[in-house]
């Protein structure tokens, strides 16, 4: 049995089709399910729909054999025991600094004292430490789980860290886009020993979601 984490959300929804593409149709739809393993037309893949986060953490115990992950996640958490096999070139998005646009108009002008300690709301807590660090910014920075856009309204950050796609929740809540900090789409990611283990069958997937990618990107 090969078994295949999906992140669910916006990344599913692109990851389906080319899945599909790839010869792989779930039993049902899951998109109007609340199941979270599915059965597929072949009879040994089974798929997993979990957030992005608890996919490395099937994948790193080998409890997925392989996976789909957005690179903002694979930045976040560390690509330690997996292999990032290749991009799909899926739910693409940047990830970025964003702050309310009475602070872009100081940032613009000049206005803020250099050396300040500003405060950073953001999921992404690893990646923002490293990043204000490589800039020479101190921030202190405080984990949420998700609705960042709101911190910067309340007061209770200078600034968010988070992907910015269409940038309409930005645009929604009186925020603006500031700096870029990466690219980011969603990768294939591996378990090490399912890569030896199960060799043969993942090579048999890999090439035929590859083959998808690059009808999809042709
Ligand atoms: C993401 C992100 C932003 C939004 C950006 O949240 O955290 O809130 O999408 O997209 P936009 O630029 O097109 O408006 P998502 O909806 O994935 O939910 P989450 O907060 O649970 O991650």
């Amino acid at each position: 049995m090969i078994t295949i984490a999906l992140t669910k959300g916006r990344i599913l929804k692109d990851t389906l089709p080319l899945l599909s593409a790839a010869g792989i149709e779930p039993e049902e739809d899951i998109a109007s399910s609340r199941k979270l393993v599915f059965a597929t037309n072949q009879a040994d893949v089974r798929l997993l729909v979990l957030r992005g986060v608890d996919v490395l953490t099937y994948i790193r115990h080998g409890t997925a054999d392989m996976g789909v992950v957005g690179k903002d996640m694979l930045m976040e958490d560390g690509a330690s025991q997996l292999y990032e096999l290749f991009d799909l070139g899926i739910a693409r998005c940047r990830l970025m600094t964003a702050y309310k646009k009475e602070r872009a108009q100081l940032v613009k002008q000049s206005k803020l004292a250099s050396q300040s300690r500003i405060k950073v709301a953001t999921k992404y807590v690893n990646i923002a430490q490293r990043y204000y660090a490589e800039q020479g910014v101190q921030a202190d920075i405080i984990k949420l789980y998700g609705g960042m856009e709101l911190a910067p309204i309340m007061g209770l950050a200078d600034e968010i860290v988070d992907i910015v796609d269409t940038g309409k929740t930005l645009l929604a809540n009186g925020l603006e886009p500031a700096n870029f900090i990466a690219d980011i789409s969603s990768r294939l990611v591996a378990n090490k020993a399912s890569m030896k283990v199960k060799h043969a069958e993942l090579k048999h997937l890999t090439d035929a979601i590859a083959a998808a990618v690059s009808q999809q990107s042709a």
